[in-house]
């Protein structure tokens, strides 16, 4: 039995398909389209969803979307008479979601009467709470989704029992912690769609001063929940969901903090003007008060069920500074956060609500990897490199056994070089996790400004990540909690700060990710051939791309090694080194 979920018209547009419970694919539209945070109809990510599956569209028994349009009607259309733009755009995104099977039929050239699967409707959150408790470890678990914005709800909680959820609570519009952390960021000058891990970024480089001001912004009550002050903000009054526009741009957000936020902070930082201490200590105290209400709704939720383990999800969840912070400030002893937390994650959310919740079937799935996009068999790999560009270039290209291959490539990340490492099926969800990485030494204090300089050109204060063998996590990091995807940041050992200088932040952490050889065995053995010849079994890991998507065909891998001073790509068995003189041209 196939089950087919799609987000679709909201940021993160993607699809993922399961059969019989077990997932085969799930992949963000972005990474076809190549546009980032893409919204729209996830066309490409479908087709690539039903191949991977070997199935057509006619052969899919339910498609799950994840958006309830029934959910809150009350409080939307209260909205909807005070603002009739929403009130427009609501008609508008109703009009799209009618239009699924239209939308389906047409990507698939055929009529949507033959589409025999059943649609299911599930709401935004229950939808972000399935994709993670239904793919965790966890029989039984305390559930937590916080967002911006889906269904008119930004937060709910609850119990997930074995092939069941229990629903809770949830905190309505316009209370929403990811409306928080974006506005403060837009504050603070950081106003793209997705600007907010800069922010978290810079939050290390600051004091948290102005935490009285910040409880006003954010206010607690000791139990699972927290309201705005409406004050600092103006989304309640300009309308809640005016950013999503066609699958060929990035979602846009308006201005969401208030002149009252600038009258109590001081004026809002232009997005040109230098970052100072005022906006780092701003970011600071943005990322505390976060925190402090993260872990006391932790807390109370803890309070509440007993349960030893959490899921989280949400955007919110992709807060790896607080992840991080969960077992010392919370009861809790387990935690999962599935890769694509925030809303492309939805697609595998909404498909296994509807295989337990729905239907009804027993649990017999757990995501031990995040490997759920496309794959490209060696011949394609030949095939992309015989095309490029390449070969006229003076490339050095060789092809050699997997054993070497690691061992090879380990070596040149011990001389310093950068590599580009591409491997098997594409990542699902945000971070690069070794098949789609660029890889260097974590030993070199001025790596990070080398492939800043050379590659990535982000903020200074944006860190890199370090990719551990799970084995060796205890050795490095003060926790030793497997972090598969990257989703906490621990901190690291002091006595081992200055060991691997380059993806240790300022605050000491690092947002790791442990890697076991079951779940990526090539990185694994690149990781294990680095220490052994450093005695470190770390190495730097950040996304393979350069101001885009992370690449995923073999022929964006290889676009972005030629546009980019990377000198080493590693693609499948085949590898390639780029001549000394374009090294002295550096
Ligand atoms: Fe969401």
């Amino acid at each position: 039995m196939y089950i087919l979920g799609i987000n679709a018209y909201h940021g993160n547009s993607s699809a993922a398909i399961i059969a019989d419970g077990r997932l085969i694919a799930a992949v963000e539209e972005e990474r076809f389209n190549r546009v980032k945070y893409a919204a729209g109809f996830p066309t490409a990510a479908i087709h690539y969803c039903l191949d991977a599956a070997g199935i057509t569209l006619p052969e899919v028994d339910h498609i799950a979307i994840p958006r309830n349009p029934w959910a809150r009607i009350g409080t939307k259309l209260f909205y909807a008479l005070r603002m009739p733009s929403f009130a427009a755009e609501r008609i508008k995104v109703l009009g799209q979601f009618a239009g699924i099977p239209e939308a389906l039929g047409k990507a698939f050239d055929i009529s949507p009467r033959e589409i025999r699967a059943r649609f299911h409707r599930v709401e935004h959150h229950q939808a972000h709470l399935a994709s993670a408790f239904f793919v965790s470890p966890f029989d039984e678990a305390a559930l937590l989704s916080a967002d911006g914005l889906g269904d008119f709800a930004s937060t709910m909680w609850g119990t997930g029992q074995g092939n069941r959820m229990h629903i809770d609570g949830s905190i309505a519009f316009p209370h929403s912690l990811g409306m928080y952390y974006t506005a403060v960021s837009q504050y603070l000058g950081f106003r793209k769609f997705g600007d907010e891990y800069k922010v978290m970024g810079l939050a290390a480089y600051g004091e948290p001063v102005y935490l009285e001001e910040f409880r006003k912004i954010v206010r607690t009550n000791g139990g699972v929940g927290f309201r705005l002050g409406l004050d600092y903000f103006k989304h309640h009054r300009t309308g809640p969901e005016m950013s999503w526009r066609d699958a060929d741009k990035t979602p846009e957000l308006g201005a969401m903090y208030s002149d009252y936020m600038a009258e109590r902070l001081g004026p809002a930082r232009d997005p040109a003007a230098p970052v100072e201490k005022v906006h780092r200590d701003g970011a600071a105290t943005l990322q505390a008060r976060l925190e402090e209400v993260l872990f006391e709704m932790l807390r109370a939720l803890h309070a509440r069920t007993k349960q030893k383990a959490v899921c989280l999800a949400g955007g919110v969840a992709f807060n790896c500074v607080a992840n991080g912070k969960i077992f010392d400030e919370t009861p809790f002893e387990r935690i999962f956060v599935q890769p694509a937390a925030g809303d492309a994650g939805l697609a595998i959310g909404a498909a296994y609500f509807v295989h337990h919740q729905i239907l009804g079937h027993p649990r017999s799935f757990v995501m031990e990897n995040a490997y759920w996009g496309p794959g490209y068999s060696p011949e394609q790999v030949r095939a992309a490199v015989a095309a490029s560009r390449l070969r006229g270039e003076g490339m050095e290209i060789s092809e050699l056994p997997e054993e070497l291959i690691a061992k090879e490539a380990a070596k040149e990340i011990a001389a310093g070089k950068i590599l580009g490492w591409f491997q098997g099926r594409a990542e699902w969800g945000p971070r690069a996790l070794g098949n789609r990485s660029i890889v260097a030494d974590p030993r070199r204090p001025d790596m990070k400004d080398i492939l800043n300089a050379r590659i990535k050109h982000r903020e200074m204060f944006r860190p890199f990540a370090p990719s551990v063998l799970a084995e060796a996590t205890g050795e490095y990091f003060e926790k030793s909690y497997p972090c598969p995807f990257m989703t906490q940041a621990y901190s690291v050992r002091p006595e081992k700060r200055e060991v691997i200088p380059a993806p240790t932040h300022l605050d000491g952490t690092g947002r790791l990710q442990t890697v076991t050889q079951e779940a990526n065995p090539r990185y694994w053995r690149l990781i294990r051939e680095f220490g052994n010849i450093t005695g470190v079994p770390v190495v730097l890991n950040t996304s393979f791309n350069d101001n885009e998507p992370i690449v995923c065909r073999p022929e964006e891998a290889i676009e972005c090694f030629l546009r980019t001073k990377m000198d080493v790509l590693v693609l499948g068995d085949i590898l390639v080194r780029k001549p000394e003189t374009a090294e002295v041209q550096r």
